[in-house]
């Protein structure tokens, strides 16, 4: 359990809820939503990395078709999986159960990855004092009912939309599951209320959003920056062909300052394109004596960590211009080695060979070149809080 509630002189336990065992049918996806890459992490996985620091226990649910790749997930943050059942609230109801009696339960959205520090703080504060903490944000639309063909206007100013998090006290609304007369409420609050508890809001934020249709997970990749780079060295006797940080045996090698890894050379100029930073003839100046000789996975270290505190890794593509040696063979070793240096799935780098059909001077072997793209997603940051 965080520090941040320490103020409040207790330690209460909290067990934390994730439910992620519906289909996501409205996005349109063949695959479960909370499964969808953001960056190079689930929403699934964006979801606890938020919650980890609050809870002492953390219990998944989950549809069967899914239970494999949810398992390998809760195992990286030591959560327990559990299935869900036909309905949201039989998919609560079951994790609930699953919990070990704590002071605080706190369900929430697998699909909402939003979610910030201070929203999970002030539900879990207003629970242990109140009983619950509920995440809601005002209306921002006029809400309309319309019932028997009658229209009337509902008075803006005492609506809420509500959210998750959603904490309780543990004991109540397990009762609260129990008792309840159905199995489709879509909202925890509901089913606390219908026990004859009393509901607490707190302040959720308009970017907690959950993600439901084609358009969220279209938004999802606003945040998203595309960058190019390119580069070619003369091929000469005497030096070592090396490319992706991959060493090919061929009789030239590319000249250079650096060991003239010209795909890598590429593939740094277009992740620095992308996060807005100057080009590698300027950070790594070819007459410096700190580079020469150096190897470009060296200077991709470099390169990675200026962008790692804002930026993660979508995807790397990049096309190398080469009559000679034939690439093919190499290719799954090149993606490998970038791959593992930037940290990356396979899945998220390709590479591609191509000769210049003999034309020019890639086309009579005396150069290769490197063409190189690479998006780069801007990671959350906690600056859209509603105190
Ligand atoms: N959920 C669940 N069990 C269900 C249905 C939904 O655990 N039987 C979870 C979803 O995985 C999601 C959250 O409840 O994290 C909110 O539900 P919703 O947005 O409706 O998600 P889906 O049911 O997956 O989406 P859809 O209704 O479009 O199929
Ligand atoms: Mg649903």
């Amino acid at each position: 359990m965080k520090s941040s509630l320490s103020a409040l002189n207790v330690k209460p336990k909290v067990g934390v809820v994730v439910v992620a065992a519906g289909k996501g049918e409205r996005t349109g996806l063949t695959y479960n939503k909370v499964l969808y890459n953001i960056g190079h992490k689930t929403v699934l996985e964006s979801v606890l990395d938020k919650l980890k620091p609050y809870a002492d226990q953390i219990i998944i649910v989950c549809a069967d078709f899914d239970l494999p790749k949810i398992r390998d997930i809760a195992e990286l943050y030591d959560a327990k999986v559990v299935l869900g059942g036909d309905t949201r609230f039989l998919s609560v109801y079951n994790g609930l159960k699953a919990l070990t009696p704590c002071d605080i339960a706190l369900i929430h959205d697998g699909a909402r990855p939003f979610l910030n520090e201070h929203i999970i703080t002030e539900c879990i504060k207003s629970a242990l004092l109140s009983g619950s903490g509920v995440a809601a944000v005002p209306a921002i639309d006029t809400v309309k009912q319309q019932q028997d063909g009658k229209v009337t206007t509902l008075d803006r100013s005492t609506l809420y939309n509500v959210q998750t998090p959603q904490a309780f006290n543990y004991a109540r609304i397990i009762d609260a599951y129990s008792r309840f007369d159905g199995d489709s409420a879509t909202d925890d609050s509901a089913v606390y209320e219908y026990a004859g508890n009393r509901t607490v809001l707190v302040n959720g934020d308009y970017n907690n959003t959950k993600i439901t249709t084609a358009a969220d997970l279209f938004r999802l990749n606003e945040n998203i920056n595309i960058g190019v780079g390119f580069d070619v060295h003369r091929l000469v006797s005497g030096r070592a062909l090396i490319l992706g940080g991959v060493e090919l045996s061929y009789e030239k090698g590319l000249l250079g300052h650096s060991d003239a890894d010209v795909l890598t050379h590429a593939v740094m100029d277009a992740m620095l394109s992308a996060a807005n930073l100057p080009d590698i003839g300027v950070l790594f100046p070819d007459d410096s004596p700190d580079t020469l000789d150096i190897s470009s996975m060296v200077l991709l270290d470099k390169v990675k960590q200026m962008i790692d505190s804002r930026y993660s890794i979508v995807s790397v593509s990049a096309v190398i211009a080469a009559q000679k040696p034939k690439l093919a063979p190499i290719i799954p070793d090149i993606k490998a080695s970038l791959a593992q240096r930037l940290g990356i799935e396979k899945s998220c780098i390709n590479i591609s060979a191509t000769t210049t059909e003999g034309l020019g001077i890639i086309g009579n072997g005396d150069a290769i070149a490197a063409n190189a793209a690479c998006i780069l997603n801007t990671k959350n940051t906690e600056n859209n809080q509603n105190d």
